[in-house]
């Protein structure tokens, strides 16, 4: 009988909750959760993959350095061990003084420095004036706008946030930064965008605002129409197929290279995560050994004690 009545309950709780967030659905309002996607580096063992760091960095070097900074990222970090671009030695043909592991002396993280020519204002020189240099390694990953004020000029008011965090900065973590970047849908004929505006059921937003006028009534959506879930943001879909050339046969796709950008983010955003994995690991293992021990001993100390 008791249980009957537990058992009862239990439906009767489930039930609600499931009505409950049916009426929220249907009220619409909320974001699509984010798709979950199996990542190198999650679980306690997960380390990230180098060649996907590499692209990710070409993606973001590509494509999103045009409006997002990364200013936590030096260029050195790039080559440091556990990075995109280590180098254990060097490649052939370098002199023996020369130490690549070094990520001030990698040539490939030079030549990405390098790449932003005239970017890093230094000095002053000889005459006291200030002048643009090329990034050198130890430079940070120079930021596409010289201000907050002009960043938004650009971008329809938005601020491009600095993507050096932004995979610990929004719930969901890197799935969410994939399934925005894959994730923009044509907006539902309920909803009236303006210009340089657009949909997407992963941003958190309020659809309500944007609904065309004859869709609502009293701040609810008529009779029969539901408010799409997700928000309207200022970044146009950034990625698409074809846009990035990748050196290793890796699939040129949206959704690739969503992956891969991502990943580097996790990376930037965690550049230490292998170590602390490790540390962790090690840290289970000697506990086990230590409980092992201790067990022993007290078989040991106790065995003659009835
Ligand atoms: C043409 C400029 C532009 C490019 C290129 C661009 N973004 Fe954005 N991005 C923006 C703007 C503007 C915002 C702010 C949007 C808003 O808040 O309405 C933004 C916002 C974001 C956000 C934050 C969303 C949130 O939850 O607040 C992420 C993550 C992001 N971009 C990632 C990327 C990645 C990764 C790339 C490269 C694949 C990229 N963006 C390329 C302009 C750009």
């Amino acid at each position: 009988m008791k249980a009957m009545t537990i058992t009862k309950t239990l439906i009767a709780v489930l039930a609600a909750a499931a009505a409950s967030q049916a009426v929220a659905l249907a009220a619409g309002g909320g974001e699509k959760h984010p798709e979950h996607q199996h990542w190198h580096f999650s679980g306690p063992f997960g380390t990230y993959d180098p060649n996907a760091l590499q692209r990710g960095y070409q993606v973001y070097e590509t494509v999103c350095s045009n409006c997002h900074s990364l200013n936590y990222v030096a260029f050195r970090n790039l080559g440091q061990k556990g990075g995109p671009f280590y180098l254990e030695s060097c490649p052939e043909g370098f002199p023996d003084n020369v130490d690549c592991s070094n990520p001030n002396d990698n040539p490939i993280v030079k030549a990405l420095a390098d790449k932003y020519k005239y970017q890093v204002t230094d000095g002053p020189d000889d005459t006291g004036e200030m002048f643009q240099r090329a990034a050198l390694p130890s430079d940070s990953i120079p930021a596409p706008y010289a201000n907050e004020q002009l960043a938004r000029m650009a971008n329809n008011n938005a601020l491009p946030p600095d993507l050096s965090l932004i995979t610990k900065a929004r719930g969901g973590g890197p799935d969410y930064v994939y399934s925005l970047l894959t994730g923009y849908e044509e907006a539902p004929s309920t909803v009236q965008l303006a210009p340089g505006q657009y949909y997407n059921p992963y941003f958190p937003g309020d659809m309500a605002q944007a609904m065309k006028p004859e869709y609502m009534h009293d701040g609810h959506p008529v009779e029969g129409v539901t408010v799409p879930p997700g928000g309207v943001l200022s970044m146009a879909p950034p990625l698409a197929d074809g846009i990035v050339e990748y050196g290793d046969g890796s699939p040129q796709t949206v959704e690739q290279y969503a992956k891969d950008v991502t990943e580097f983010l996790m990376w930037a955003a965690e550049p230490k995560m292998e170590a602390r994995k490790a540390l962790g690991v090690m840290s289970i293992i000697y506990l086990v050994i230590l409980a092992g021990i201790l067990y022993w001993s007290y078989r040991k100390v106790w065995a003659d004690q009835h």
